[in-house]
């Protein structure tokens, strides 16, 4: 008889399917422009899929071939029974990763905790470093907070730390040098990524902040020295190492450097919506598969390998245009 072959998750386009984001809530106590309207509404309770139901989701994924999990949000640190729920998903056999992706408000309390809970990395959100600017770009985020949350998370010993910074033109494109100087001071890694086009925001024009990552990357020609390297981390950064330094550089690049046809990875949303691209509205509604059969779990497994079919090949992002997908960021956390 054929030995027994690991099981796969495979689309129509031959890519292979082993990184899941979970949004664990659309809640978040920040309003970040370049993710938020002013006035936002969020789902009511009774949408969103109980921490029970996010688990089963995660365990079918796993069994299906899912090595790496990234838990999001909106805020994932604001959902009561967020760290419990991090315990079970980091103890599933066969998850290699288990990592999350934070605004950091909430590290001072939760560092050590998240990094006992079985989490790895840590990816966390900083635009600035200037309070007043962190204040305007976030609407209510308190700077020293996160970076106090950030000092918090480096003493709890996580296996790497990556601040995520989204650069716009005339907002926070002067603070490239120092954002990676930053980053090079505290051995961090970190990634710049261009702004996508999700949903409707009213305080910039995104055409018109936009800052390619070549604009990134001549900027901080000036200050660094910086080697494209081969490092992967499964998600879309390409990374460089600025000479002499452990921390990477990574750039994400959607509009410039399109990284589609590598793609890995597929969202399920707070609401329970598998979505199957973040560019695209093609989905699977799990929460009523597992509402109306709970506790099958070959159904939920079959609705997830059906899924594959519909995974569109890209996304089209026009960052000049309107958005053509009305759903935020904060949806899908990423
Ligand atoms: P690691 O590589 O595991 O460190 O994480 P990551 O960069 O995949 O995750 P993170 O949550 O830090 O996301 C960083 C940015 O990449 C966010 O703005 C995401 O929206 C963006 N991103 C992640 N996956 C995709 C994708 O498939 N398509 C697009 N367009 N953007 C993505
Ligand atoms: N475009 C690009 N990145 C965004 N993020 C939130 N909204 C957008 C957007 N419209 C970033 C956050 C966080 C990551 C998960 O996504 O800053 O770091
Ligand atoms: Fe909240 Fe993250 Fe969106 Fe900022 S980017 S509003 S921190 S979900």
């Amino acid at each position: 008889m054929a030995p027994n072959k690991p099981l796969q998750l495979i689309d129509r386009f031959g890519r292979v399917v082993n990184y899941l984001r979970v949004s664990i809530t659309d809640r978040c106590d920040f309003r970040c422009v370049y993710c938020m309207a002013e006035d936002m509404e969020f789902l009511p309770r009774s949408q969103i899929l109980s921490l029970e139901e996010i688990r089963t989701i995660c365990q079918a994924f796993v069994e299906l071939g899912v090595t790496k999990i990234r838990v999001t949000g909106g805020e994932p640190l604001v959902r009561k029974g967020a760290l419990g729920l991090l315990r079970e998903i980091g103890g599933m056999p066969g998850l290699r990763e288990l990592v999350l992706t934070s605004n950091g408000s909430q590290l001072v309390e939760m560092a050590a905790d998240l990094r006992a809970a079985g989490v790895k990395r840590l990816n966390i959100s900083l635009d600035t470093l200037h309070p007043e600017k962190f204040r305007e770009l976030t609407r209510t985020g308190n700077l020293q907070r996160v970076l106090d949350g950030l000092a918090a998370a480096r003493a709890a010993g996580f296996e790497r730390i990556k601040l995520n910074a989204v650069i716009m033109k005339h907002r926070n494109h002067d603070e490239v040098v120092d954002l990676v100087q930053f980053a090079l001071d505290h051995g961090l890694d970190i990634s710049f990524i261009e702004e996508m086009p999700l949903g409707v925001v009213d305080r910039h024009h995104r055409g018109e902040s936009f800052y390619t990552s070549d604009e990134i990357r001549r900027d901080l020609s000036s200050r660094f020295s910086l080697q494209a390297i081969a490092d992967n981390t499964g998600g879309p950064s390409a990374y460089y190492r600025v000479d002499g330094s452990a921390s990477r550089v990574g750039f994400i690049s959607p509009h410039s450097a399109n990284f589609c046809g590598s793609c890995n990875r597929v969202r399920l949303t707070a609401e329970g919506r598998l979505l199957l691209c973040l560019g695209n509205e093609h989905s699977v509604d799990l929460k009523r598969v597992v509402r109306e059969q709970p506790g099958d779990m070959a159904a939920l497994k079959q609705a997830i390998v059906a899924a594959m079919q519909i995974k569109p090949e890209k996304h089209e992002f026009n960052i000049h245009e309107q958005p053509v997908i009305l759903r935020h960021m904060n949806a899908t956390g990423g």
